[in-house]
C-alpha cells in the first residue's frame, strides 16, 4: 500500500489578497504544494505543504545538466461550479514519457493523480470562475543529485503547485517563420517537455518580439521547410476545405489539446489530415486564395487564432476572426465540454474528488 500524502496546511492564506478579475499569467500561487522524492529505488514521503521556497545544493545536477521535465495542465470550473480537472491521465503519461526520454524515474499515475485530487481539494477556492480563466497547475521533475559529472541522478524531486491565470492571449497572434534557429531535431529531445527546449527558446522568441511578432513558427531542423509547432502550442491550418495538422515526428511536442481538438473536429465530420505541411505550401495557398485559417491549440492558451505568418519577404495576413468557423468552432467545442455545456463523449472531464482534508 502506499505511504498516504502528509499535510500541512499553511497558517496564512494568501487567498484574500488576490484580485481574480486581474490575474497575471504564471504569477499569482495558491496555497499549497505537493512535493515527493526519489530515493534511488521508489517515491517516498509524499507531503503537501504550504507553498514556498526550498533549500537546492549548489552542485545540483539538474541545474548544471538539465535533467528537469514539467506539465502544464488546468483546472476549471464547470457552468454549475463544480471543479473539474481535463484529461489528467494523459499529463501523467506524457510526464512519463519525458522522464524515459529524459532518463528519469516514472512517477505512478495513481501517485500523480492522489497528488492532484489532494492538492485540488485543498486549494479549489483558487479555482476562478470569470470566463477565460483557470487554475493552471504545473507538475515537475528534477534531479537533486549533488554532485558534478555528466551522469544521470540517482535522486529526484517531483512538484505539483499551481496558480489562478486569465486568458494567455487576448488577441490573434502574430507569427514569424524561423530561419536561423530550430527548437528541435529529430533524435533529440523535442519530444520531451523538458526545460531546456525552452531555455533554446528563447533568444528567438526575443528577437521575434523585437520585429513586432508574438511567436516563433518553428520549421525543422533538416532543411527549414516543414512547420513544427509555434511557443506553447500545436498549430492547425484550414487550407481550402482541408483542415490540416503537422504530423508529430519526433521533435514536436504531442500537445494534449491538439488531441483533443482532432477528436472534437472528428465527432463533428471534419477529418483533419495529420502530416507534413511545408512552409511553401502555406505561402502557395496565400497566393492563390486558399489559405483560410490557421490557429494554435494548448493547455495555456485552449485556441488561438492566427493574425499572420511572415515568411522570408512574404507577410500572409489571414481572414478576420469572424471569417473562421474552424478555429472558432474547435474553440467553442473544447470550451463547451469544458464548462459542461456540451457533452463530454470521451470522458476527458474529471471531477475534483470530495475529500475530507484532516485539519
Ligand atoms: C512546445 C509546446 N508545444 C505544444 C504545446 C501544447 O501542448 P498541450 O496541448 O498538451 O498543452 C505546449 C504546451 O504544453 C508546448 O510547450
Amino acid at each position: 500500500m502506499r505511504t498516504p500524502i502528509a499535510i500541512e496546511l499553511t497558517k496564512t492564506s494568501k487567498l484574500s489578497s488576490v484580485d481574480f478579475n486581474n490575474i497575471p499569467f504564471g504569477r499569482v500561487f495558491s496555497d499549497h504544494m505537493y512535493v515527493a522524492d526519489y530515493n534511488g529505488k521508489e517515491w517516498i514521503n509524499p507531503r503537501i505543504v504550504p507553498f514556498g521556497h526550498f533549500m537546492i545544493h549548489p552542485a545540483n545536477l539538474a541545474l548544471h545538466y538539465g535533467q528537469s521535465i514539467f506539465e502544464g495542465m488546468k483546472a476549471a470550473k464547470q457552468h454549475d461550479g463544480k471543479p473539474v480537472l481535463i484529461r489528467p491521465e494523459m499529463h501523467s503519461r506524457r510526464l512519463n514519457a519525458s522522464a524515459v526520454r529524459m532518463c528519469m524515474p516514472e512517477f505512478p499515475e495513481d501517485m500523480f493523480l492522489d497528488a492532484l485530487h489532494t492538492l485540488l481539494a485543498i486549494d479549489r477556492e483558487w479555482i476562478p470562475t470569470a470566463e477565460g480563466s483557470a487554475l493552471y497547475i504545473r507538475p515537475y521533475m528534477f534531479a537533486t543529485g549533488e554532485y558534478i559529472g555528466v551522469q544521470a541522478s540517482d535522486v529526484y524531486r517531483m512538484i505539483i503547485f499551481s496558480g489562478p491565470v486569465g486568458p494567455y492571449y487576448n488577441k490573434p497572434v502574430k507569427l514569424l517563420a524561423e530561419e536561423k534557429y530550430v527548437r528541435a531535431a529529430r533524435g533529440g529531445v523535442g519530444e520531451a517537455k523538458t526545460s531546456g527546449n525552452y531555455a533554446a527558446s528563447l533568444l528567438p522568441a526575443k528577437l521575434a518580439k523585437e520585429k513586432g511578432f508574438d511567436q516563433v513558427l518553428w520549421l525543422d531542423a533538416q532543411e527549414f521547410k516543414y512547420v513544427q509547432e509555434v511557443g506553447t502550442m500545436n498549430i492547425f491550418f484550414v487550407i481550402g476545405d482541408k483542415i490540416v495538422t503537422p504530423s508529430t515526428d519526433g521533435a514536436i511536442l504531442r500537445g494534449i489539446t491538439r488531441e483533443s481538438i482532432i477528436d472534437l473536429l472528428k465527432d463533428q465530420g471534419y477529418e483533419v489530415e495529420k502530416r507534413p505541411v511545408s512552409i511553401e505550401e502555406l505561402v502557395e495557398a496565400y497566393h492563390n486564395g486558399s489559405f483560410k485559417e490557421a490557429f494554435g491549440t494548448g493547455t495555456a492558451a485552449w485556441v488561438a487564432h492566427v493574425a499572420e505568418i511572415q515568411y522570408k519577404d512574404t507577410k500572409m495576413i489571414l481572414p478576420p476572426v469572424e471569417e473562421r468557423k474552424i478555429g472558432q468552432l474547435a474553440y467553442d467545442l473544447l470550451k463547451g465540454v469544458r464548462l459542461g455545456t456540451l457533452p463530454d463523449k470521451h470522458n476527458w472531464v474529471v471531477p475534483v474528488r470530495e475529500l475530507q482534508i484532516p485539519v
